[in-house]
């Protein structure tokens, strides 16, 4: 497709569990890191970097845990140019350290207080002592970007004589562009020792930056899942492994398919929410709501979609609102198993379009409402709430019991969870345990008006066995509008399950 400069295998050093876990209110523990690294090596990355040792004893121990897990990946520590960093790294059984120097003069000087000979000298100094010591050593230059590239190639050519298996080039704040880029890493390329690209998005601009150093030469690409990272983030694993993949036709040894699992579960475990319209593994990638859009996907999926959403481990998800059209609408009910006529369908639509003109998102229950309404069928709802309550406070456990009529039967349950919304929806679960087992797989919240008594409208993804749909509530007491939802999503999946039962 494009003039492809690449050759042999890309590498990736995978910085979630360091670069990533930087990012603002984000502390990993060692189960949560143990988790990701083992998705990280499952996907096939080369090297994890699991942390800086030298940070804290809980990140000691969860390097330890990562080194000892028995991964196929090399396990490395961020480490800075002092032999008591080395050794704290060597403490934790890695196989390699990523040593970082300081190599702008804004740097060197302001931050470290030092001068551009020191640097070399103590880069030098530690990567001979690293070497002494077994580890692999990938001697990187923090700020690469805004330094004196003579002064750079130096130093990088010191290492590499002291022994460095690899370089990195670090645009620290995400000021590299694609043209400096290409020019850069074709130099550097050529020193004697493979040279790894680290960018931040600081402009946006990480993934394009990363793909321009490759293809002029760099060897290894640093990433992290979903692009987290400190202010806009890091180069995100999921877009350069895809761009090459499927723009530049490269084999990158990744296991595409499991990209979106890994990235559910970062997102889960730093509790760091993705942007719905992110590349790849945004709530929308994969996401079609106008009406001529659909149209076109029934004909062929191409049309509007660069990739398989499979391919990446996804599903296509049609939603409606105002641009819905009847081929949207009429797919959505097959989806349920709803079959209209013709007549049906254009009322279905209107209605559709109604609820979008009021600024509302459709969501599965809305349509079956609409459907059953249109249809004329009248439904009980299966689970009814009768009774709430919820104790929460700041010396409390959340706490929250429930009265449900569950198949006409009276039920009463408790829950306690990590909040008051939490807790309820636990009881809500145990109320209904042994006849449903729904799992709430997404759940979102949306101030609809300003202030603190502001109406909240509350999403929620549901799920039963392999089906999932959309729920939503709205109420001006986030408690009340997410059991709304909650129930809404049960009865719905309660009724399609009994549905099934029935056609089989
Ligand atoms: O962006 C950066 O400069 C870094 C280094 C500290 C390795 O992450
Ligand atoms: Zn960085």
């Amino acid at each position: 497709m494009r003039g492809i400069a690449l050759l042999g295998r890309i590498r990736f050093l995978d910085t979630t569990l360091r670069d990533g876990e930087q990012t603002p209110g984000v502390s990993l523990d060692t189960e949560e890191k143990l988790a990701i690294a083992r998705g990280l090596d499952a996907l096939g990355v080369q090297v994890i970097e699991a942390g800086s040792a030298m940070t804290s004893v809980g990140e000691r121990q969860s390097i330890k845990a990562v080194s000892a897990a028995g991964l196929n990946a090399e396990i490395c520590s961020y480490v800075r140019a002092l032999t008591a960093d080395v050794d704290t790294a060597l403490a934790c059984d890695v196989d390699s350290v990523h040593l970082v120097v300081p190599v702008s003069d804004l740097h060197i000087e302001c931050k470290l207080k030092s001068d551009r000979k020191s640097v070399i000298r103590k880069a030098v100094e530690v990567t001979e002592y690293a070497k002494d010591h077994g580890l692999i050593v990938e001697l990187s230059g923090e700020d690469a970007s805004r330094a004196d590239q003579d002064y750079l190639a130096g130093l990088y050519l010191a290492g590499i004589d002291a022994g460095a298996d690899r370089l990195a080039f670090c645009d620290t704040v995400g000021v590299l562009v694609p043209e400096v880029a290409t020019e850069v890493f074709g130099r550097l390329s050529r020193l004697g020792a493979p040279i790894s690209v680290h960018c931040h998005n600081d402009f946006g601009m990480a993934t394009a930056n990363t793909i321009a150093a490759l293809r002029a030469g760099a060897a290894q690409a640093h990433v992290t899942v979903n692009g987290i990272g400190e202010r806009a983030g890091n180069t995100s694993l999921e877009e350069v492994v895809m761009t090459l993949e499927s723009l530049y036709k490269i084999d990158t040894g990744i296991k595409c398919q499991d990209i979106y699992q890994l990235s559910r579960l970062v997102s889960r475990m730093t509790g760091l929410p993705l942007a719905t319209n992110k590349a790849i593994v945004g709530e929308n990638a994969f996401t079609h709501e106008a009406g001529i859009h659909v149209h076109g996907l029934l004909a062929d999926t191409k049309t509007y979609e660069p990739i398989h959403p499979e391919t990446v481990g996804r599903k296509r998800r049609i939603v409606l609102g105002k641009h819905a059209g009847k081929a949207s609408v009429e797919l959505a009910l097959r989806e349920f198993g709803i079959g209209v006529s013709d007549e049906q369908l254009s009322q279905i639509v209107t209605r559709v379009k109604e609820l979008g003109d009021k600024g509302k998102r459709v969501s599965d229950a809305d349509l079956q409402t609409i459907a059953d309404t249109v249809l004329s069928i009248q439904k009980e709802p299966k689970v009814k709430l009768q009774e709430l309550t919820v104790v929460a406070g700041n010396t409390v456990t959340p706490t929250a019991s429930v009265k449900i009529q569950l198949n006409g039967s009276d039920r009463l349950e408790a829950g306690v969870g990590v909040g008051p919304v939490d807790a309820a929806i636990n009881a809500i679960r145990r109320a209904i345990s042994g006849v449903a087992d729904v799992r709430l797989e997404e759940y979102h919240v949306d101030a609809i008006t300003g202030g603190t008594n502001a109406l909240v409208e509350v999403w929620v993804t549901m799920a039963m066995a392999d089906r999932k749909i959309t729920a939503r509530g709205a109420d001006a007491d986030i408690i009340i509008a997410s059991v709304e939802a909650v129930l809404e999503g049960i009865n719905r999946l309660m009724r399609l399950e009994e549905e099934d039962r029935l056609n089989v």
